[in-house]
């Protein structure tokens, strides 16, 4: 069934020109990128669908509240402007700007994770694994059956198992639990929202063990959107008042801004109480890691621009425009017979690549088969969420076998129109019809310990 594409909420003022560069063309550079697409230069990419993190368009407003920043190192108005923002928006008493996500990972984790200490989540994002193991701590993944089965199509795919969680705790000893991490969207379950049900049920089970939770909100207003949409009881609650009771199972939070924040750059730490002891720890390492407590490692700009962005984020009819696309797309390719994380999640369309190449098996990395595939057949950069992204195990180095084989194809906030969607499903729609003809996967030939996804050798492994 093919779904009306909803028109983009604003007009585009300033352009910036792609080009599509040859097939050999392409074939040349990712071999010269060791079949790595982080690897690759930008201008050799048509569609860049490899993140929608710091890669939105930004508003009027915000262009001009970037030239209204304020540069001082201490107690900047746009520091100002931005506490007031996020204390408005997320109810928490204290908020520490930092430089991205995972810096505000870096300053929090090492404050409640050594070795022997676990953190549970409904899924760690990469850089949240790899901050979690830094600390000395292990990551353990607990997302609800349901997300593991891309054809299941039911709400909240994103939530916590919470009877299994119950019972790691039990098993490991609520001593030896240091974090709960609840995020949201559950980004590699593939966007998938976190109900609010669900987070009160997490929440009770935190406050029972004595055990913090912490949110990592780097996609709070898409998830606010499908709480509104899909859950029972919220129709007629706005999107901020779902954004303040959903912080309000928070003990702290880590943000990644570069998402719902509309920006190019930026990241938060929240406190819930501003006199908590914890408050001093977190300005204490932002200090060290990223520049003194009012910028965190921000230019006065960025800050003036998120605390502008953040307000557009959270804009009911942008939502549903935003939400839109990935329904326009999921629709295609319905059409299309292409299996992805189904239904759509808030940032991009997860494409199931074990349904499309079932006979490569999790080793030859076939989430990355069909990124590169794309890239050749159309110049469009997506990426591995699957094994090759998850890595080896840190205690073993053994080779882990991820959940799920997706081909990320994150959209960009503001950024594309419905033509360039359709070229997305178009290429998708070939690579499919070649892909029993791709025998083989891809063998790593180097990778670096940590986050080797983002520069690992690959080579194509002869059929
Ligand atoms: N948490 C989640 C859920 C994320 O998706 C990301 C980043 C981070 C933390 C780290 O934030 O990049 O600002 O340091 N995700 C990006 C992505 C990179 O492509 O999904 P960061």
């Amino acid at each position: 069934m093919s779904i009306k594409y909803v028109a983009e909420p604003f007009r585009i003022k300033s352009v910036e020109p792609i080009r599509m560069a040859t097939r050999q063309e392409r074939e040349a550079k990712i071999l010269a990128a060791h079949n790595n697409l982080f690897g690759l230069k930008s201008e050799d990419v048509y569609i860049d669908l490899l993140t929608d993190s710091g890669t939105n368009a930004m508003s009027v407003e915000q262009w001009a509240g970037v030239m209204r920043g304020d540069e001082a190192y201490a107690g900047a108005s746009s520091y100002l402007k931005l506490e007031a923002a996020a204390k408005d928006i997320f109810g928490f008493g204290y908020v520490q700007p930092v430089h991205q996500g995972r810096a505000a990972e870096k300053v929090l984790f090492p404050l409640f994770l050594c070795a022997g200490k676990y953190a549970i989540s409904n899924m760690h994002f990469d850089t949240t694994r790899a901050h979690v193991e830094l600390a000395g701590g292990r990551a353990i993944d607990c997302v609800v059956a349901a997300a593991k089965d891309p054809s299941t199509r039911v709400p909240f795919k994103g939530n916590m198992d919470v009877e299994r969680l119950e019972k790691l705790i039990n098993e490991l000893g609520a001593q030896n639990v240091g974090l709960i991490i609840m995020t949201i969207t559950n980004n590699s379950a593939g966007g998938q929202p976190v109900s609010m049900q669900n987070m009160r049920e997490v929440s009770a089970i935190c406050k029972k063990y004595d055990i913090p939770m912490n949110i990592d909100a780097a996609r709070y207003a898409e998830n606010a959107y499908f709480i509104k949409r899909d859950e029972a009881g919220y129709a007629d609650k706005s999107i901020k008042e779902i954004i303040a009771e959903t912080f309000s199972f928070g003990d702290m939070f880590t943000m990644s801004a570069k998402k719902d924040g509309i920006v190019n750059m930026g990241g938060m730490l929240g406190v819930r109480d501003a006199e908590s002891p914890l408050v001093l720890k977190v300005k204490a390492n932002c200090i060290s890691y990223e520049g003194f407590y009012t910028y965190g490692g921000l230019s006065g700009r960025d800050m003036e621009a998120l605390a502008i962005g953040m307000y557009e984020g959270i804009d009911e009819n942008f939502l549903r425009y935003r939400v839109g696309q990935m329904e326009y797309m999921g629709a295609k390719l319905d059409e299309a017979g292409i299996a992805y994380q189904s239904p759509v999640g808030g940032h991009g369309l997860f494409i199931d690549a074990k349904a499309m190449f079932p006979h490569i098996p999790y080793y030859e990395y076939p989430a990355q088969v069909l990124a590169l595939e794309l890239y050749k057949e159309a110049g469009i950069r997506g990426c591995d969420i699957g094994s090759y992204m998850m890595g080896n195990n840190p205690d073993t180095g053994e080779q882990l076998e991820s959940e799920f084989e997706f081909t990320r194809m994150a959209i960009p906030r503001r950024v594309y129109t419905q033509a360039h969607l359709d070229v997305v499903v178009e290429a998708l729609t070939a690579v499919k019809a070649r892909a029993h003809t791709i025998k083989r996967g891809y063998r790593i030939t180097w990778e670096p310990p940590v986050l080797r996804h983002f520069q690992a050798r690959l080579e194509k492994i002869s059929e």
